[in-house]
């Protein structure tokens, strides 16, 4: 295979991207995009402050846009985020109680009605853990330690197609507190019968030139509580090619490991630009760490 997405199709994966949707009209991002993904994610436009930036007026022509590009060129679309501390709106920022427990809830419900069938998945909720792994005080935390699994309940009656996914940094290291932490709420979700299909790694590799520790180990001890793993967001300082190699392998190592999608596509995209973290460069040229993941696939 010559291209990312063909290349992770030999097993079944996929391979994607994050996309901002001001860049669409830049040709060289948007032709490297369309041809080397075959998964989309909005990099900032299905976000809270995007989707309802005034309570109860929803506002999805941005989210659109990229659902658009993707869905014309065949690409699949996942849904990134429904409940998060961070990029809330104004007014979801000031709230707190059951007012703020029902405005999540009426936010989960008007997003996912208006994309009810279309996505492939949604990271419900995004970043609750602290790094020792005790839960994130927020305004979502502070209406009580129920809300996470009160936002899995609500996505999946709003819309039972698509896979609802847990979405965290810091959980790739086996030994560290936050991956032990979010592994216990998945593994009582899933004794309890709260419904959630997916976990995802961000994978933002800071530094260093291995893998955190039992990597693959923390990969397959998702899955075997019986849910699918997917590398969400990846980027690696300076684009170590042993470690975008690495992650790269140990996906492919784990049956339920679905995809991997790094979060940008040039270097100059990327939030993390000075650390030239992604696959090609500001010029759209491969990197050798593009090379180091097509021979891996
Ligand atoms: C980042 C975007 O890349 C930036 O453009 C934005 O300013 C801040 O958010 N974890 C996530 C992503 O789940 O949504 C974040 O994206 C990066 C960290």
């Amino acid at each position: 295979a010559t291209t990312l997405g063909a290349a992770a199709a030999q097993s079944g994966r996929y391979f994607g991207t994050a996309i901002a949707g001001g860049r669409l009209n830049d040709s060289t991002y948007s032709t490297i995009a369309g041809r080397e993904f075959n998964m989309i994610t909005a990099e900032n436009e299905m976000k809270p402050d995007a989707t309802e930036p005034n309570q109860n007026q929803f506002n999805f022509s941005a989210g659109d846009q990229i659902y658009n590009w993707a869905t014309q060129r065949g690409l699949k679309v996942r849904g990134h985020t429904l409940a998060w501390h961070a990029q809330q709106p104004p007014w979801m920022e000031r709230m707190s109680g059951s007012a703020l427990r029902s405005a999540m809830i009426n936010h989960i419900n008007g997003v996912m009605a208006h994309y009810k069938g279309k996505l492939a998945a949604w990271d419900v909720v995004n970043e609750a853990f602290n790094e020792d792994g005790s839960r994130r005080q927020s305004n979502l935390q502070g209406t009580g330690n129920d809300w996470i699994e009160v936002a899995f309940r609500t996505a999946r009656a709003a819309d039972p197609s698509t896979k609802l996914c847990y979405n965290d940094y810091n959980i790739e290291n086996w030994s560290y507190g936050k991956t032990q932490g979010v592994y216990r709420m998945i593994q009582d979700f899933k004794s309890r019968g709260v419904p959630i299909d997916c976990v995802g790694l961000q994978t933002h590799f800071t530094g260093g030139s291995s893998l955190p520790s039992n990597f693959q180990t923390t990969l397959s001890s998702f899955a075997a509580l019986g849910v699918d793993v997917a590398l969400t967001e990846v980027d690696v300082t300076n684009a170590s090619t042993t470690q975008y190699a690495g992650l790269t392998q140990a996906c492919l190592n784990v049956p339920r490991c679905i995809g991997i999608t790094v979060w940008g596509v040039r270097d100059s995209d990327s939030w993390r630009s000075n650390e030239n973290p992604l696959l090609f460069d500001g010029g759209g040229n491969k990197k050798a760490a593009y090379t180091s993941v097509l021979n891996a696939l």
